[in-house]
């Protein structure tokens, strides 16, 4: 199938979190499956140099009732993928991918999609599917499964997209880019009555998840969270009008960066058959965070953005009894000034037990996979979830809140074939109790932890799987 592959960060060209993960496994695989894919991103202004780029076609124009926006069309290969890229001031001027400087955001990623249409048309790439990811770009589906473009002669060929159709991955709908209409002239009083608003506002997500043929969001718990009013972040009534569009896809995560047998960014490697590389880094990870090296004492990580969602609203409050267990923590991340400073403080008092680094180090982080014995992941809503399916890699036993992604992905301690510690309760006490057993579970029973990090390690969750379930949503 021809695939255009509209997202707003793709690793190893743009990343700022999770999202830029699956901008580049998830075509990788696909393309591996057979499929040709285009992926097309904004030429932010962190890559306006345009080093390894090569100009792809003669500069671009769409008018829009009396306005005219020109672009440039740059293009690189990444692994084999074609990427395109629209340069226009809008992204090329911006400070960072998503700062609203000068025109919405809302504006901004609505001409991205219209251009990455026309570039389609330009190569004349006919695409069977157009998926689109989250908030930047889902207005395209719009664009396709409306007469806008006939309406606005945007391409020569009224038929080219006829039998495209529309995929929305969601992965996170926290974010839905909400704006006043006022604040969108690339939409006209005709498409005003077609897209999703309320009360003046334009919704993109749920103009999206609206004009989508298909819904995927990134784990089939979250496909159940975004149906509930409690879980959905508001968008269930949209999601209510289809429901039989929407279809769980778990990611993969991305074995070639995350296996320690072959990490290179660990000072030991190690396998399931021998340990003793862990048993190493744990000590090179209590000697770089300056807590005592010690073998016998649990020591847990954490590595996220110091954000709400993330589950700080649990961890703070009960942090300091945590502490006073023969325990050890390590917290990587950087985020919410009032998450960080409060770390920094508690830090401080626990100097022994608990060190808290306010930065990102990707070698910092990938030694705390490996070095930690457990890795906390207490998260109010998480859509999928990466660094659970890491840690399950590198034998460091997760404990989750049985949310989205990873109660999809991790098996309680209670179940036979227990890989890690599953908390339900969104409340502090739920996971301080959660903690307090695994303290006593890795005094008493340290065998059944060695089992469960043991099951941990077999258990793979490929790109090649998810691939596979998209293009059977594809096809349907
Ligand atoms: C978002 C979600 C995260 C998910 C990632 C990739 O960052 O918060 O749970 O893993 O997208 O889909």
């Amino acid at each position: 199938m021809n695939i255009l592959f509209l997202i707003s960060e793709v690793e190893d060209i743009i990343k700022t979190g999770g999202l830029a993960d699956v901008g580049k496994a998830l075509p990788i695989a696909l393309q591996e499956r057979g499929h040709k894919v285009i992926i097309v991103l904004p030429l932010y202004k962190a890559l306006s140099d345009g080093v390894g780029m090569a100009t792809a076609m003669p500069e671009q124009v769409l008018h829009v009732h009396n306005q005219a926006y020109h672009f440039g069309v740059k293009q690189l290969d990444l692994h084999g993928l074609d990427v395109y890229f629209v340069d226009h001031p809008y992204f090329s001027h911006n400070a960072s991918p998503y700062s609203e400087e000068g025109s919405s955001n809302a504006q901004r990623f609505a001409m991205f999609s219209l251009a990455a249409l026309k570039i389609a048309r330009e190569l004349n790439f006919k695409p069977d599917i157009v998926h689109t990811h989250d908030w930047h770009t889902s207005i395209a589906n719009y664009f396709i499964k409306s007469n806008y473009l006939q309406r606005h002669t945007l391409i020569d060929d009224a038929a080219f997209f006829a039998s495209t159709k529309t995929v929305l991955t969601i992965h996170n709908a926290a974010f839905q880019g909400v704006c006043a209409l006022s604040q969108v002239p690339i939409l006209d009083a005709y498409a005003h009555t077609q897209v999703n608003t309320d009360n003046g506002y334009l919704n993109l997500l749920k103009t999206g998840i609206v004009y989508a043929d298909r819904i995927c969001p990134v784990s089939p718990s979250y496909a159940k969270e975004i149906q509930d009013h409690i879980g959905s972040h508001g968008i269930a009534d949209v999601i209510h009008q289809a429901p039989h569009k929407v279809f769980g896809i778990l990611n993969g995560c991305d074995y070639s960066q995350w296996d320690p047998s072959t990490d290179t960014l660990i000072p030991h490697n190690y396998s399931a058959d021998n340990l003793e590389g862990k048993a190493k880094c744990k000590s090179a990870l209590q000697k770089q965070a300056k807590l005592k090296a010690q073998k016998s004492i649990p020591l847990f990580g954490m590595v996220c953005r110091a954000t709400q969602q993330k589950g700080f609203g649990y961890l703070m409050p009960i942090l300091s009894d945590f502490l006073q267990h023969r325990v050890q923590l390590v917290i990587m991340g950087t985020g919410d000034p009032v998450i960080t400073q409060e770390l920094h403080q508690i830090a401080e008092k626990h100097a022994d037990r608990f060190t808290f680094i306010e930065a990102f180090s990707p070698e910092f982080a990938h030694l705390i996979e490996a070095g930690s014995d457990f890795f906390l992941m207490p998260s109010e809503f998480e859509p999928c979830g990466l660094n659970q399916m890491y840690s399950l890699a590198y034998g460091t036993i997760p404990i989750v809140r049985e949310v989205g992604g990873l109660a999809d992905t991790v098996i309680d301690a209670q179940y036979e074939n227990a890989t890690g510690f599953v908390f339900k309760d969104p409340t502090p006490l739920a996971l301080l109790n959660c903690l307090r057993k695994i303290v006593l579970i890795s005094q008493e029973q340290p065998q059944v932890i060695a089992k469960m990090q043991e099951r941990g390690m077999a258990t793979r969750f490929t790109w090649e799987r998810a691939a596979q379930q998209y293009e059977m949503v594809y096809e349907d």
